[in-house]
């Protein structure tokens, strides 16, 4: 039995809905405390099912983790006591494979599972290795193993194929404590790593060029402990920025950081939103009836985000007109489609391209949630179904979105967990 959500859709919502730490900035920075002995405080951890499944892991390798109140944890690193990522933990969150970079940097070994492949496609971690082997790595793939082993690491020139947000961390974090500079070209640019690089620094790490696409590490022989606070999620921020463009802007959304989702406002603004953003206070000024169709491109940041596709795909089904959405980043990743179809959304799409017919409103019904956004965006179709619709398998969205019903209900939605048949 896992559990699903029962909505009585069509409620007028009106509240603050309030964003919490960021989950893609948590998991590195968590996964960053394995560089260097000491005592870390993580403060604005979002309370998520992803933070507790790498939480187990990082304690599997020897760190010590203590909770200290709901979004701040105690890590203590006394030294790396396993150097063995097990399958049975990496397998549950791909973001596991991180721990490689930091277990490189402190103790110039590591073995991790590969991730394997999840729902939104094949997701390889080649980008990962061919950076570490530029730092002078060894990699050997055997039984479902990557070992990795350096005698030093010694900093290069690295140029990624692709701007990889993983592949950035997980290279950045061996590359601190590697002897020489390491120069990234064409590393990812996403706030996530600005997060993760301003900790590092924060350690007394040597890195520049954050929040452009070369990075330059300078390595340094030693560094500290500290403590930090985690930035907004504004992958959360976006999702709660369409539920008050879908109730004619009676939401208020708390926790907003512009620059982290500028080309999703501006989209938005295009599509004939108008936001009112004071400090990190953001009120929708338009009405739905008003906005029109709009085409929307994933890209690496700061273009559009993928995580972001589908909770905008829910919105483009409720305006009027014909609206495009490209997803360049994930080759499977409109797994929603036939589920807001089946609540009466008009998409055609093949593996690429979407195409967002719009309609009066969603019709209810029993649905399914294949991975974490995709859940987003059929929650809030349900709510603005009239009726009652179930959204089967939240275990994904309990993954990236916290206390998401309390929240909810406090503004005056009607729904409720419960354990469901499938
Ligand atoms: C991160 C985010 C995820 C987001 C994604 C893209 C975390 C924990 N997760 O995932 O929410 O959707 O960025 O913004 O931060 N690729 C390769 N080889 C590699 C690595 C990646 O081919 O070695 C490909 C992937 O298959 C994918 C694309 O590159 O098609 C983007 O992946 P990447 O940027 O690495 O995403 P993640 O770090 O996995």
């Amino acid at each position: 039995m896992v559990e699903a959500f029962k909505i009585i859709g069509g409620q007028p919502l009106k509240g603050t809905l309030k964003v919490e730490g960021a989950k893609n900035a948590a998991l590195p920075i968590f996964v960053g405390t394995l560089i260097e002995k000491g005592t870390y405080i993580l403060r604005n951890v979002p309370n998520l099912m992803d933070i507790r499944t790498l939480i187990k892991l990082l304690e599997s390798l020897g760190l010590v983790i203590e909770k200290l109140d709901e979004h701040s944890y105690k890590i203590e690193n006394k030294g790396i006591t396993n150097l063995v990522a097990s399958y049975d933990l990496v397998k549950k969150m791909r973001a596991s494979f991180l721990v490689m970079g930091p277990m490189l940097a402190h103790e110039k070994r590591a073995t991790v599972s590969l991730p394997g492949g999840c729902a939104i496609g094949s997701r390889p971690v080649d980008l990962h290795l061919k950076g570490f082997e530029a730092l002078g790595v060894k990699i050997n793939i055997e039984h479902g193993y990557v070992e990795a082993i350096a005698d030093d690491l010694k900093g290069n020139k690295i140029v990624f194929d692709f701007p990889s947000v993983g592949a950035t961390e997980n290279v950045v974090m061996a590359a601190v404590k590697a002897k020489g500079t390491t120069i990234i070209e064409n590393a990812a640019r996403e706030p996530e790593i600005d997060d993760l690089c301003n900790f590092l620094n924060k350690m007394g790490a040597k890195i520049t060029g954050i929040g452009t696409g070369t990075l330059i590490i300078e390595g340094v022989e030693k560094l500290y402990p500290c403590e930090y606070s985690i930035i907004p999620d504004r992958i959360v921020a976006g999702t709660f920025i369409i539920a008050s463009l879908m109730f004619d802007g009676e939401i208020i959304v708390d926790g907003v950081v512009r620059n982290h989702i500028e080309s999703f406002i501006s989209k938005l603004e295009e599509m004939g939103a108008v936001f009112e953003i004071e400090g990190n206070i953001l009120k929708v000024k338009s009405k739905l009836k008003d906005l029109k169709a709009g085409k929307a491109t994933t890209m690496p940041h700061p273009g559009f985000a993928t995580d972001l596709q589908s909770p905008m795909m829910t919105l483009m089904c409720l305006v009027n007109g014909t609206s495009e959405i490209k997803e360049t980043i994930f080759e499977n990743r409109f797994m929603h489609v036939p589920e807001l179809n089946r609540m009466g959304a008009k998409i055609s799409a093949d593996s690429s391209t979407a195409i967002i017919t719009g309609i009066n409103n969603f019709s209810s019904a029993e649905v399914m949630a294949s991975d974490l956004r995709a859940g987003a965006s059929l929650i809030l179709a349900a709510l603005k179904a009239n009726g009652e619709s179930i959204v089967n398998r939240i275990y994904h969205v309990d993954r990236g979105y916290e206390k998401l019903e309390e929240k909810l209900r406090a503004i005056g939605a009607n729904i409720v967990r419960f354990k469901a048949e499938i």
